[in-house]
């Protein structure tokens, strides 16, 4: 169901004492909101965020997971262990995982596949390189990634589905797309949804925006209207900043 949501990727940052100490902050400032506030801590400090953010209502999400049950892959988790300590979210498809672990679509759509085998909603995160956009292929970019990893998808599935359009060009740079880009590409991004799936589901997805959003610019880019709300790195990392662009709605 579309709504505003405002996601903190907090990536490998926050140790347990930081994590109990940012997310006691975000509550003791939270505004009253009807937008969605989502934090994505590290693995090892999952179960403790979902303790502290109990009754919130702010949504705990995994930064990654594996697309099997089990078995013999050191270092990774399943969905059904995310699940078990009450996690029902997760972001997947995130540019960094990409890059250095080589996450291609086709396994992307296994993963998102697992995901709605549990019922965990998916934040799918994709996104153009700086080059695509220099030679004007990032439409056709981003249409290749949706298509690869989520087209198969059937309509009911979608409700598990939220995007995250974040240009790579954009990520931690300061780069910020301008809200005209941000809204060119989700509008994009809606119309070939509705192509496919047609215009009930395109109008009930929420489309992210990431890369570089701050205080500063979320209140003009969420301001447009295929932009849903932001997928946020440097800037959910304290709580002020977070919570202002929190009220960028
Ligand atoms: O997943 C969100 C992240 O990639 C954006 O990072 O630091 O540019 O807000 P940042």
């Amino acid at each position: 169901m579309r709504k505003n949501i405002v996601a903190g990727n907090w990536k490998m940052h926050k140790n347990q004492k930081e994590t109990i100490a940012l997310l006691e902050e975000i509550i003791a400032k939270k505004p009253q909101t009807s937008t969605e506030i989502v934090v994505a801590p590290t693995f090892v400090n999952l179960a403790k965020a979902v303790e502290i953010t109990n009754g919130t209502g702010i949504t705990v999400a995994a930064q990654n997971m594996h697309q099997a049950e089990g078995g013999a892959f050191t270092g990774e988790i399943a969905a059904g262990m995310l699940t078990d300590i009450g996690i029902k979210n997760v972001i997947l498809g995130h540019s960094e995982r990409r890059a250095y672990f080589h996450e291609t679509d086709a396994l992307l759509a296994n993963k998102v596949d697992t995901a709605l085998k549990h019922e965990m909603r998916t934040i799918f995160c994709f996104g153009e390189e700086l080059k695509n956009r220099q030679n004007n292929t990032h439409f056709n970019i981003v249409e290749f990634q949706l298509r690869d990893a989520l087209f198969h998808l059937k309509k009911e599935d979608w409700q598990y589905i939220v995007l995250a359009y974040e240009p790579v060009w954009a990520i931690g740079t300061g780069e910020t797309a301008s809200p005209e880009q941000a809204q060119e590409m989700h509008q994009f991004i809606r119309e070939l949804i509705a192509k496919v799936y047609g215009n009930a589901v395109a109008e009930n997805v929420s489309i992210l925006y990431g890369g570089s959003v701050k205080s500063d610019n979320a209140k003009e880019i969420f301001s447009k209207p295929d932009v849903d709300g932001g997928l946020i790195g440097g800037a959910a990392l304290k709580a002020d900043d977070f919570l202002a662009i929190v009220n960028g709605f």
